[in-house]
């Protein structure tokens, strides 16, 4: 046999060399077959480089910083997978640009967790009817123009709250709402869980207004409720650092010790940190969906099918259950 060289080679040594090229390549793939990239099928997509462009629509809150911090620490587990972060520092309009400028650097695939819902609702699609997966998560947007929504069911916790409201207050009270941006799905469906728990009851919602999910707004809300009503027995807020904002400007007032404090989001960090030290009563876990994302882009990107919505569970903990990691909702 002719080598390339221009030497030659035996037939029995040209089949001893093909038998070994055969024998290296099947051992390569046997000591691949855990990763996760293998259960993905990686065989077909060898040396692929994936690109996620993700939009967060802040960095302004510890749960988001977390969420990242979650996508990041998912990714690193998986091979040849980079993802681009951007922020868009609270602007519904740096957003939208962020998601189109994934579109024409022509990332894999795109996940946003949108700062509202309507007008995050048009990039998305546009994004997604130019071929590009998108996973939303968290907050949702109009239509089903996108690829996957992963979040929890924010109507559950809300009312899961409301129930543990009225239980705690024995069916009646002064209680403070502080909603969450309610121009975003879990403002409004946090309210409206809320709202439903409590229909029917002698609790009345004295005060309520959109803190948009920050501790300042919250805050200085919770000062105007203060001055407005001496007798205040809840404070409902849409997260944590409402809660924790709400605290503040009660304990400010000498005030903190009559009030009972409702929080979402249960951070180990934050929420459960306030409620071991007393600050806030209860709170409710709210999933970053970090790693849950990550595993969705993972398939789809592999021409995998995935359901088009995730929904994630949540927990209930107040000072009694926290020992035990809190509780499931019902
Ligand atoms: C962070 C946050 C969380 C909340 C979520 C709702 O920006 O406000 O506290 O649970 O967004 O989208």
């Amino acid at each position: 046999m002719q080598w390339y060289s221009g030497k030659t080679i035996s037939l029995p040594a040209c089949l001893a060399i093909v038998l070994l090229i055969l024998c290296i390549a099947g051992c390569h793939r046997s000591s691949t077959h855990k990763s996760p990239a293998a259960m993905a099928g990686k065989s077909a997509t060898v040396g692929k480089k994936w690109v996620i462009g993700m939009s967060q629509c802040t960095l302004a809150e510890p749960w988001r910083v977390q969420m990242d911090a979650d996508l990041k620490k998912a990714a690193a587990k998986y091979p040849n997978l980079k993802i681009i972060f951007k922020d868009a520092q609270n602007s519904v309009l740096k957003q939208r640009a962020q998601i189109a400028e994934f579109v024409q650097s022509g990332v894999n695939l795109i996940i946003v967790s949108p700062k509202e819902t309507a007008p995050l609702t048009e990039p998305i699609a546009k994004a997604y009817k130019a071929g590009i997966p998108v996973i939303v998560l968290d907050r949702a947007v109009l239509g089903n123009q996108y690829t996957c929504f992963i979040g929890a069911n924010n109507t559950a916790i809300g009312r899961a709250a409301g129930t543990w409201i009225v239980h705690t207050l024995h069916g009646k009270g002064n209680v403070v709402e502080l909603e969450g941006s309610m121009t975003s799905s879990p403002g409004q469906e946090r309210n409206a869980g809320f709202q439903q728990a409590i229909k029917g009851t002698q609790i009345h919602v004295i005060y309520t207004a959109d803190m948009k999910w920050q501790q300042n707004i919250a805050r200085r809300e919770m000062e105007s409720a203060l001055t407005r009503f001496p007798d205040i027995n809840l404070v409902y807020a849409a997260n944590d650092p409402g809660a924790y904002g709400a605290y503040l400007a009660a304990k400010a007032v000498g005030r903190a010790k009559k009030i009972i404090f409702v929080g979402i989001d249960g951070l180990p960090s934050e929420g459960l940190a306030y409620l071991a030290q007393g600050y806030i009563d209860a709170t409710f876990r709210y999933p970053t969906c970090g790693r849950h994302a990550i595993a969705a882009a993972w398939k789809i990107l592999h021409g995998k099918k995935v359901p088009k919505h995730i929904t994630l569970s949540s927990r209930m903990f107040t000072k009694a259950n926290l020992k035990d990691g809190g509780q499931p909702l019902p």
